[in-house]
């Protein structure tokens, strides 16, 4: 086991200044694998200080000059993807194939998209008379989540940087590790000194200063909404820029016509993939009614292909959770819609056969769920789908945006223009058409009580620019 004593600040790993611990857990032995500091203000003020410091000068840099160590960031990125995806398998339980093609392999895709953007990114344009800046928003205090620990921190550390921002990182409690490694890189990638620093600490008090300091300006953090809300208000009386990514009940609607076989097992694969904890995922299937039937044997079937085992194992589809009181959420939800009318196709609340240690929880399929159910409407965390049923396209619309979430979905029908159209009346983000590919180009962020903003691509890197105008 490695206790860890020091923050990235300014440079250099300094001795924390908080007394407390925060202990990692590997998610499928229930063991402390590593201690983190649990830092508080001084460490988040130390950390802000640097950044400050650092602020002028990263935002003066050219083009080439934030190039050269963001591409060696990137590049060790590559080189230590084996590592990378071992952290975070051992400090979130995220299967190791699921771990090295995509909790690895899309922070580089991101990082590469952020190269090529920043390499060809006009920050001048003219507009009559005036000559109008893109401009660095300042220092960022960055608050990330577990559940993609390294993507939640590439989609935020690449365009700040890009943009010439300095960074303060609060990485979730459960996943520092993957952060500390990061950090690692980042040294060995040779920045200035402040312009990357990183803070481990609970929510609650590392992410409430960081939050609420004065000397930063911009706020990007993903998470609960609850929290999100929290960060909101500091940043409201700051009148700090504030970026927030939040939670989802995306709904996945298979129209009549369309390929409900291949629908129903994307849709399976969508909301297990992570154990469930993707805020994007598709956790309501929609289907017409006269395929309702068809659809949850569809389900039933593809759902014998996740057997919850050891992350560990490259065989493994399925891994636990990642705490012990993320699965009692999940199997609360679990109980509570079975209780409030569901049936269970497969699953259930109870423990995996045979898995007496570790945080794991049964894949589970409801049906017969109604749009009103708890489960239909909160956003669940854990490898749980519902299946609802629609009556005509204008029902299925009212359904998909029937909650308070607008962040992502799927639409599936017999032509994809058909589908689209549908998709362009979803109140939410981002839609997959008929099965459509992940785009690290595309804009991504929520509608409604998803959030506030934009990650990824040119809207991404826009997010961290402020802009000056000069006439003459
Ligand atoms: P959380 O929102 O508490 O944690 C996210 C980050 O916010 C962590 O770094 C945490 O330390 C920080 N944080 C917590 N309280 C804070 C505060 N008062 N001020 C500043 N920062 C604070 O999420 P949690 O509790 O781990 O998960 C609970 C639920 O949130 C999940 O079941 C899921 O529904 C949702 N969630 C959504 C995510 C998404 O990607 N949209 C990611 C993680 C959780
Ligand atoms: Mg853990």
């Amino acid at each position: 086991m490695q206790e860890y004593s020091d923050q990235y600040i300014g440079g250099e790993w300094r001795p924390s200044l908080a007394a407390e611990t925060i202990a990692v857990l590997n998610p499928a032995t229930e063991q402390v694998i590593a201690t983190v500091p649990a830092g508080g203000a001084e460490d988040v003020d130390a950390a802000v200080r640097a950044a400050r410091a650092a602020a002028r000068s990263w935002g003066a840099a050219g083009r080439e000059e934030r190039l050269a160590p963001l591409t060696r960031l990137r590049d060790g990125l590559a080189a230590r993807r084996q590592e990378i995806a071992e952290t975070i398998t051992a400090e979130l339980g995220a299967p190791a194939a699921f771990a090295a093609s995509v909790q690895a392999g899309l922070p580089l895709a991101v990082a590469g998209a952020y190269l090529e953007l920043l390499a060809g990114y006009e920050f001048e344009e003219r507009v009559g008379n005036s000559r109008v800046f893109a401009e660095p928003a300042g220092v960022v205090g960055a608050i990330t989540p577990w559940n993609y620990p390294l993507h939640q921190v590439v989609a935020k550390v690449f365009p700040a940087l890009a943009a010439g921002c300095p960074v303060v990182l609060k990485p979730a409690e459960d996943t520092p590790l993957v952060a500390r490694l990061f950090a690692r890189l980042v040294h060995e990638a040779g920045f200035p000194p402040g312009v990357f620093n990183l803070v481990t600490g609970r929510g609650p008090e590392a992410g409430a200063a960081l939050a609420e300091h004065p000397g930063v300006d911009l706020l990007s953090f993903t998470g609960s909404t609850a929290v999100g809300r929290r960060i909101a208000e500091a940043a409201g009386r700051g009148v700090k820029r504030v970026a927030l990514e939040l939670g989802g009940k995306s709904a996945n609607v298979v129209l009549p016509g369309a390929d409900l076989v291949r629908a129903v097992n994307v849709n399976l694969a969508n909301v297990f993939a992570n154990s469930g904890q993707t805020c994007s995922a598709w956790t309501r299937l929609l289907v017409h009614e006269d395929q309702y039937q068809e659809a949850v044997a569809i389900a039933a079937k593809a759902a014998e292909k996740y057997v919850p085992g050891d992350p560990a194992d490259p065989g493994t589809r399925l891994g636990p959770v990642v705490s012990a009181r993320q699965r009692e959420r999940v199997r609360g939800y679990i109980t509570g819609a079975l209780a409030e009318g569901a049936t269970l196709v497969v699953g259930g609340a109870e423990a995996p056969e045979g898995l007496a240690q570790g945080f794991y929880v049964r894949p589970t399929v409801l049906a017969d769920v109604t749009p009103d159910m708890t489960v239909a409407q909160e956003e669940v965390f854990g490898p749980v789908l519902s299946i609802l049923a629609y009556r005509d396209e204008e029902h299925a619309l009212e359904i998909a945006n029937g909650t308070e979430y607008g962040l992502a979905g799927g639409v599936w029908a017999a032509d994809e223009e058909s589908a689209a159209a549908f998709a362009r009346r979803m109140d939410t983000g981002q839609v997959d058409i008929n099965g459509g590919r992940f785009n690290p180009l595309a804009p991504f962020g929520g509608y409604k009580s998803s959030g506030v903003g934009r990650e990824l691509g040119r809207h991404g890197l826009a997010e961290f620019l402020q802009t000056k105008s000069l006439q003459y």
